[in-house]
């Protein structure tokens, strides 16, 4: 079997990240990934590609051995339950926190409470844990729109800055976890090309450190 390895990369914000701790790591796409609408590309080592997709396919793409590796945000491999992987080095890139936010002023109801996200295996397990009923409301962006137009009482989003929250007249209240990208493996891909695995996920271990 060919050991020449496939990582996924998630496109957008971590990718700016991603790329100088893959260079410190020794591995330099031939092409610019952030202006090529390509979706595979070469690098300088002809054992190591490179596809680019949206951060929530990633673990998918691991999961199921279309790549060996893949960096995502603890956020979608938290959402997506790790099925088929290996979550291996904590990247320490991309930090930020998974939360509830709402009004600070405007009390809770004390019926169901309706929480609109794009995080709904996230959320679902969190109130779950705390014993509390919620509606969820799936959405797939601009979460903090949510309770300002009554759609939600809260939301359950990333808060890095929180200037979003702000600029909405929202306030972070309960943190459900710290988020950071993390470099993810093919469970059938450690066992079948362990030695190219193991000497990759070391280098780019090392270039974290
Ligand atoms: C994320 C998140 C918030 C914002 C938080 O969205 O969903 O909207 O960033 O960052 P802040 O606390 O620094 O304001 P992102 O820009 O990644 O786009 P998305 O809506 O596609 O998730």
């Amino acid at each position: 079997m060919s050991s020449a390895l496939t990582i996924a990369l998630a496109k957008g914000r971590i990718l700016d990240e991603t790329l100088p701790l893959l260079a410190r790591a020794g591995i330099e796409p031939l092409d610019d990934l952030s202006s090529s609408r390509k979706l595979v590309f070469s690098t300088n080592d002809p054992n190591i590609n490179l596809v680019l997709i949206r951060s929530s396919d990633v673990p998918t793409y691991v999961q199921y051995g279309a790549a060996d590796l893949g960096i995502a945000g603890k956020d979608v491999l938290a959402e997506h339950g790790g099925e088929g992987l290996y979550e291996r080095v904590d990247l320490k890139i991309a930090p930020c926190k998974m939360m509830t936010a709402g009004f600070a002023e405007r009390p809770l109801p004390r019926t169901r409470l309706k929480v609109a996200t794009k995080y709904p295996e996230i959320t679902r397990r969190f109130f779950l844990e705390q014993g509390r009923q919620v509606e969820l409301i799936k959405l797939y962006g601009s979460m903090e729109l949510a309770p300002v137009v009554g759609l939600a009482d809260i939301i359950v989003d990333l808060v890095q800055t929180g200037n979003t929250l702000k600029a909405n007249g929202l306030t972070p209240l309960e943190t459900i976890m710290d988020i950071s990208s993390r470099l993810i493996v093919n469970r059938a891909a450690l066992k079948m090309k362990n030695n190219a695995v193991r000497a990759l996920v070391e280098r780019i271990e090392t270039a974290v450190e």
